[in-house]
């Protein structure tokens, strides 16, 4: 078992993506898969857990995970409405990811003191989050829409932006991102492959948690 340094009351975004390397998306078809998956993520050093609300069980499997894996931070991934926002956060989610940007969802986390990290994918998205006060996104779908040339392009007018690339991410591909100074973490759902879950594989989910874990992440200002 990996010893994971305490976390603060209240998270930041930045405390989200700082945490480990990789913010693994996982998608639970399964409920008794929920809590397993969880304590093998956690197990291989990997807490900050994104649980995507796109099947019927997603808001059950984060409601036990947060109950039974005290250790893991749950969070909802695919949140798309303030609805969405409001139900995770009743069964314990502690921060959101979106797969796009609006106003009502960037205001309601506002709201609710816990961190969005929202899809962008283009310059606009970026000047309306940064709008409303949120300087920390996700890049998405990262490597269709522009991978580490357009995390290049956008270091330069948007130095004061930080980047969790999802979408087409990978332990061989990983290391190049975050090695660029906007890039905090990646996401992705490499850590969880559905063979591995359906099987119960669970040693070997601990093992992909462990590689993303020890992946070298620069130090970053
Ligand atoms: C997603 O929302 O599905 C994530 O971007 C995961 O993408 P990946 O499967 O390419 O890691």
């Amino acid at each position: 078992m990996v010893t994971l340094a305490p976390l603060p009351q209240t998270l930041s975004a930045l405390d989200v993506m700082r945490d480990a390397p990789v913010i693994p998306v996982i998608v639970i078809h399964q409920l008794e898969h929920a809590v397993p998956l969880a304590r093998a993520l956690v197990a291989g050093g990997i807490r900050m857990l994104e649980v995507t609300l796109r099947t019927p069980v997603a808001l059950e499997a984060m409601r036990l995970i947060a109950n039974e894996v005290p250790e893991a931070v749950l969070g909802a991934g695919t949140v798309r409405s303030v609805s969405d926002l409001e139900a995770s956060a009743k069964v314990g989610a502690r921060f959101f990811v979106s797969p796009g940007y609006t106003k009502a969802i960037g205001v309601a986390s506002k709201s609710m003191q816990l961190p969005l990290l929202p899809g962008v994918a283009t310059g606009s998205e970026i000047m309306q989050a940064q709008e409303d006060g949120l300087t920390e996104l996700k890049f998405f779908p990262a490597m269709q829409a522009g991978g580490l040339a357009m995390l290049k392009a956008w270091s330069g007018p948007f130095t004061d932006i930080r980047f969790c690339p999802t979408g087409g991410l990978s332990l061989a591909n990983a290391p190049e991102f975050l090695a660029l100074s906007n890039v905090v973490c990646v996401g992705g759902s490499w850590l969880t492959p559905q063979d591995a879950v359906d099987s119960g594989d669970w040693t070997r989910i601990t093992q992909l948690a462990k590689d993303a874990a020890n992946i070298n992440r620069p130090a970053k200002a």
